[in-house]
């Protein structure tokens, strides 16, 4: 990842950590049964989970499938995240790791180490936001490394697999996430870790809006995404509102040609 033009903090196992918590807050929990809706994982099905951090959505599609999911792949640029699966694994007692594997890889160049059509679906959750270019002819930052992604994801995907994920809207409020999680947070056994990790979320949000403001990073109107979805090689888009309106949940379908 370029560093010249900024430190970008998702590598760190501190920003990694930071957003582990996530999941015990409504908002989040939310978002994710709206995208396991449209997910729909089955039995025997090859998943990628893009961005994965420290895995809810690969558990919760392990999880509704009752561990019958073919294989849950996760990747990551933190590599922090790797501990989190082989904590999933121990807990969902999976002792074959290739059925629930972390990869560490930077999406931002691409999906270059997997084959075509090697999963039959992919999910992601509020990570592709951040797929990043500069160009350095112009001085600027591009949707460059974001379009190809999209593109990457539907060369990854079997003809008629899905691709689901969630973006937050343009400009998004990280405080009224912030005040919907409350509850969340204080409901838990470890109130202060909880507290702590909200408060980290909260300082690297300010970082993102930061970022976006000078186009590294890409929280787009759904409109925008749609519209790359199709030239990327998708139909079949679909979207809807979620995590407190602060994110769109994404349903595209590869075609069978
Ligand atoms: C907001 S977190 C979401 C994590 C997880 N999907 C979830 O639902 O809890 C965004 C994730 O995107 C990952 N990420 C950001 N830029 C990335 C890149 N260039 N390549 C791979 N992963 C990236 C971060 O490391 C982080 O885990």
């Amino acid at each position: 990842m370029p560093v010249a033009h900024g430190v970008n903090w998702w590598p760190s196992a501190a920003c990694a950590k930071a957003f582990w918590g996530q999941q015990d807050c409504p908002p989040y929990q939310e978002l994710l049964a709206d995208t396991l809706d449209w997910a729909d994982p089955r039995a025997g099905e090859r998943w990628l989970d893009l961005g994965c951090g420290g895995g809810a959505i690969s558990r919760a599609i392990w999880e509704k499938t009752r561990g019958e999911v073919g294989t849950v792949v996760g990747m990551d640029c933190a590599d922090a995240n790797a501990a989190a699966y082989a904590r999933h694994r121990q807990e969902i007692a999976c002792d074959q790791e290739e059925r629930f594997a972390f990869i560490c890889h930077d999406f931002s160049s691409g999906l270059g180490p997997l084959a075509d059509r090697t999963f039959d679906h992919v999910v992601s959750g509020l990570s592709i936001t951040y797929a990043e270019h500069f160009d350095e002819a112009t001085g600027r930052w591009t949707t460059t490394a974001y379009d190809r992604l999209l593109a990457e994801v539907c060369r990854v995907i079997r003809p008629g697999g899905r691709f689901v994920f969630s973006v937050n809207v343009p400009d998004p409020q990280w405080g009224k996430v912030a005040w919907h999680s409350l509850p969340g947070l204080l409901a838990g056994p470890k109130k202060l870790r909880s507290l702590k990790r909200a408060w980290r979320m909260m300082r690297y949000g300010g970082w993102l809006k930061r970022e976006a403001r000078v186009g590294r990073f890409h929280y787009l109107p759904a409109d925008d995404v749609t519209r790359r979805l199709t030239a990327a090689g998708f139909a079949e888009v679909h979207h809807r509102l979620s995590y407190r309106d602060q994110a769109f949940v994404f349903r595209a379908v590869k075609p069978v040609v």
